[in-house]
């Protein structure tokens, strides 16, 4: 199975999440960068707010196409219980209609999150969800076994 892994992070805990699980599966990965800068205390409000009221952000133009993949495993943190804006705008621009999709969240206080981003690829098949609360992300061992063991289910979808 194809796979590749997208993902948008602000601090890093999404990369490393990203990173573990395209090493595991053998995936092609694309970071999603928002060019808005989120960066610092002052971005922190309206980063809430954007999400929170589903807006769409500026992005980078990403590299891989990913009709050219069977799986999409899509990753971010949550913010104010929503999926940010840099992943709501990629899934704008990209079309994963007919496509498997997991979803990997770097925080576990999710809100309205996978209902958010489930809307937004009303033709997709999701196969499976990893929310792993912040603070259990700085044991890195430990995180990179919970991720092993999550993507040996996604081997068998
Ligand atoms: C604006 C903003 C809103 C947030 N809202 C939530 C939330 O609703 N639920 C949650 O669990 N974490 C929330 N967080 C915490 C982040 O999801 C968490 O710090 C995450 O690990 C950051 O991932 P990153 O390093 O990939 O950016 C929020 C963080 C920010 C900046």
């Amino acid at each position: 199975m194809k796979t590749l892994v997208v993902y948008y992070t602000r601090t890093g805990n999404a990369k490393f999440m990203a990173e573990t699980i395209a090493a595991e599966l053998g995936a092609d990965i694309e970071e999603v960068i928002d060019l808005k800068n989120r960066q610092g205390r002052l971005a922190f409000l309206p980063a809430g707010r954007d999400a929170m009221f589903g807006k769409e952000t500026e992005i980078a133009q990403t590299k891989v196409i990913p009709a050219d993949y069977d799986l999409i495993i899509i990753g971010q943190p949550v913010w104010a219980g929503s999926p940010t804006p840099a992943i709501r705008t990629y899934l704008k621009k990209n079309d994963l209609s007919g496509k498997k999709v997991a979803l990997f969240f770097s925080d576990s206080n999710l809100g309205q999150a996978v209902e958010k981003i489930k809307a937004l690829m009303p033709n997709s098949t999701f196969v499976g969800k990893l929310a792993l609360p912040a603070k259990e992300l700085r044991n890195k061992e430990e995180t990179k076994k919970k991720i092993a063991d999550w993507c040996n289910t996604l081997k068998i979808t």
